[in-house]
C-alpha cells in the first residue's frame, strides 16, 4: 500500500522513460511505462503545455531520446517563442532532427503555413496518424506529445466518437514506439477530461490544478491513474519557474477542492 512518495515500487525504474521533470519520475516508480500514452489534463493555464513540451526537450537533450509536437492549438512559431522564455531552444533541435514540431493548427484557421511539417487536414485523424508514422520514421522519435487532444474532440463532437478515434490515435502511437503524452483541456478540476472519454483511452492521467484559495492561487499535480504502475495517490505542489516545471514530491496539498 502507497504511503508517501518514499514508498512507491521501483522495481522496473530501469525501464522507465524518464520525464526528467524535477520531482516528477520519483512519484510513478521512475519514469513512464515504454510505449504508452499518458493524459495531461487542466484548466486553461494550468500548466499543461509547458509540462508536456519540457518532457520532450529533456528526452532529447538529456536521454538521447527524439521527439515529436502535434500542435494543434498554437503555431509552431509561438511554442518556439513560448518555450525560449525557458532556454529551451526548440529551433536548435529542430535543425538537428532530433525534434519535429506537426502545424496542425495553421491550416484548422485558414492561415499559410511556411512549416517544415504541417498536417494539411488537421480534422482528420487518419491523416494525422499518417504524418506522425512518417515523421517518426524520419527522425527515428522515441516520444511524442498532441497538444492537445481538445480541439479535434470537439470536432468529432460525440463521446463515442471521441473515444474510439482517441483510442486509434493512442494505440497507433503505442504501436510504433512513442511513448506519448496528450493534453487536454478541462473547465471543471472535478472531472479528469473535458469529454469524460479522454482518460479511459490512455494509459494514465496526471491532473494538473490551478486553485484560488484566500485570494491565491496555487498549482498542484495529482497522478489520477497509472496502469501498470505504483504511484503516488496525492496531491503535490509545483511551481512554474523560469527553469519550467519543478514538483515537490514530498510535500502534499490537502485542501486542493
Ligand atoms: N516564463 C514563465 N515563468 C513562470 N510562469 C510562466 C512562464 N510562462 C508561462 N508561465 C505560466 O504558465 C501559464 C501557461 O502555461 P501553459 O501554456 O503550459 O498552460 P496550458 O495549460 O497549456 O494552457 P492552455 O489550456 O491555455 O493551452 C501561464 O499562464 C503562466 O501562469
Ligand atoms: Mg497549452
Amino acid at each position: 500500500m502507497f504511503d508517501g512518495a518514499e514508498n512507491i515500487s521501483t522495481e522496473d525504474e530501469g525501464n522507465r522513460v524518464k520525464t526528467g521533470i524535477p520531482g516528477f519520475d520519483e512519484l510513478c516508480g521512475g519514469g513512464l511505462v515504454r510505449d504508452r500514452s499518458y493524459l495531461v489534463s487542466g484548466t486553461s493555464g494550468a500548466g499543461k503545455s509547458i509540462f508536456s513540451t519540457q518532457y520532450i526537450y529533456n528526452g532529447i537533450t538529456q536521454y538521447g531520446e527524439n521527439g515529436i509536437i502535434v500542435a494543434t492549438e498554437e503555431r509552431p512559431e509561438q511554442i518556439r517563442e513560448n518555450m525560449m522564455r525557458f532556454g529551451w531552444d526548440l529551433q536548435a533541435l529542430e535543425e538537428e532532427n532530433k525534434l519535429a514540431i506537426i502545424d496542425a493548427c495553421s491550416t484548422k484557421i485558414g492561415i499559410p503555413s511556411q512549416e517544415k511539417y504541417v498536417d494539411v487536414r488537421p480534422f482528420d485523424i487518419r491523416s494525422m496518424m499518417d504524418q506522425i508514422i512518417s515523421t517518426q520514421e524520419e527522425i527515428d522519435a522515441k516520444r511524442a506529445l498532441i497538444d492537445s487532444t481538445t480541439s479535434i474532440s470537439f470536432y468529432l463532437n460525440e463521446a463515442a466518437r471521441i473515444r474510439i478515434e482517441l483510442l486509434k490515435l493512442s494505440t497507433t502511437l503505442e504501436i510504433i514506439g512513442l511513448t506519448s503524452l496528450m493534453t487536454c483541456e478541462i473547465i471543471d478540476e472535478n472531472q479528469p477530461s473535458r469529454f469524460g472519454v479522454e482518460n479511459f483511452v490512455t494509459d494514465g492521467t496526471f491532473s494538473l490544478y490551478y486553485d484560488m484559495h484566500d485570494n491565491v492561487r496555487s498549482r498542484s499535480i495529482e497522478i489520477y491513474k497509472m496502469r501498470g504502475s505504483d504511484h503516488s495517490k496525492k496531491v503535490h505542489p509545483y511551481e512554474v519557474t523560469k527553469e519550467g516545471f519543478v514538483i515537490h514530491p514530498h510535500e502534499e496539498v490537502y485542501t486542493h477542492f
